[in-house]
């Protein structure tokens, strides 16, 4: 494991090989733990993890809370509706409630791109040591749903022994709504740095051909790391051609709440067009997985009886491992100085 330099986690852009590789070892260490009882580690013992969600979340909000309870932090969430929001306080007076309230990690979603940026830049102004995590912002990024979409790709190629380099070689096809999608764009950093080359399919409504260059530049965090395996992004319009000798389809949800005029011109074409459906994965070639952030539109981005057919869908298997994941970054970003504390025998 590389030593963690990261006091906040806003993007994936920073981030190197070596510490996609220090999560995935951690999360597959608390993987490894039983759910109750023994997973509850003391390793956050004394800290506090407060949970900002100016924007609703079911999935992100609830496992950071049962992360930081595993590991022993106190927990203090946030509800906009029942906050002084409504009395015209801003983001940052929230934030700098909770950092008077002795809180150590502040899990941030709002629905606006790099409020989480801004509130880690005003709390370093003011001297606050305490850290951001951004839990999804606007249409920017998603981090610990690209690290744990990572971590449940590579636990599929390489069960014993999930790590970036499974990743490798891969061909990872993301459907649908890439433009307003902050999921699409950690996964972009996250799935390209561990070496799979990554295929847009979507109609150029939702997908601008801009994005074959998302990932032009290494990140500023791989620099200095020996990747000469990057992988590729390409934007392939037609579905049949794009799913052609995939390894794995990740389809996201239409997110009409970002969208700002129609897009689109109904949900049935929209089905038709670009649905992952059984029929649709049979463009594969064999037999691969589908996964999906949540909350899914069924019936639009995939068929019902795909979410719920468990041998090809890996939703349930995001979300069981968005645990460990949550639990890998609190624990790096708030107990860096305890990493002996945890069991020996946790082995993936
Ligand atoms: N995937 C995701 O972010 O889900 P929530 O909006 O429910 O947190």
């Amino acid at each position: 494991m590389t030593s963690w330099t990261h006091r906040h986690v806003i993007d994936l852009s920073t981030f190197s090989i070596g510490d996609y590789v220090s999560v995935l070892e951690l999360a597959s260490r608390f993987k490894a733990l039983p759910i109750t009882g023994a997973r509850k580690l003391p390793a956050l013992q004394g800290k506090l993890v407060a949970t900002l969600f100016f924007e609703p979340s079911t999935r992100t909000r609830s496992s950071f809370e049962l992360a930081a309870r595993s590991l022993s932090a106190d927990v203090q969430s946030f509800s906009p509706s029942n906050s002084s929001i409504s009395k015209g306080e801003t983001p940052l007076d929230t934030a700098l409630t909770y950092v008077a309230m002795g809180a150590d990690v502040l899990v941030v979603r709002h629905s606006s791109s790099n409020v989480p940026k801004q509130l880690a830049h005003s709390l370093e102004e003011a001297g606050e040591r305490t850290s951001i995590l951004n839990g999804g912002d606007g249409l920017h990024s998603h981090p610990s749903q690209g690290l744990l979409d990572l971590f449940t790709l590579a636990h599929y190629f390489n069960p014993k022994e999930p790590l970036p380099n499974a990743l490798l070689g891969k061909r990872i096809v993301i459907v649908g709504d890439i433009l307003h999608s902050r999921v699409a764009r950690s996964n972009l950093w996250a799935l390209t740095a561990c070496g799979a080359d990554v295929v847009l399919c979507g109609p150029p409504s939702l997908l601008p051909e801009a994005f074959s260059s998302f990932v032009e530049e290494p990140p500023p965090g791989q620099k200095d790391d020996p990747v000469s395996t990057r992988g590729k992004v390409s934007v392939i319009r037609s579905l049949k051609d794009a799913l052609g000798n995939a390894d794995a389809v990740m389809t996201l949800r239409l997110q009409k709440e970002r969208m700002h005029q129609n897009l689109l011109t109904g949900l049935d074409r929209y089905h038709l067009d670009y649905g992952i459906t059984h029929e649709s994965l049979k463009w594969c070639g064999k037999e691969v997985p589908v996964l999906h952030p949540g909350p899914v539109n069924r019936g639009v981005e995939m068929s019902s009886a795909l979410v719920d057919d468990p041998s090809i869908c890996l939703v349930k298997d995001q979300v069981r491992n968005g645990i460990p994941i949550r639990m890998a970054l609190l624990y790096l970003m708030a107990a860096a100085e305890s990493l002996t504390e945890l069991p020996k025998n946790s082995k993936p």
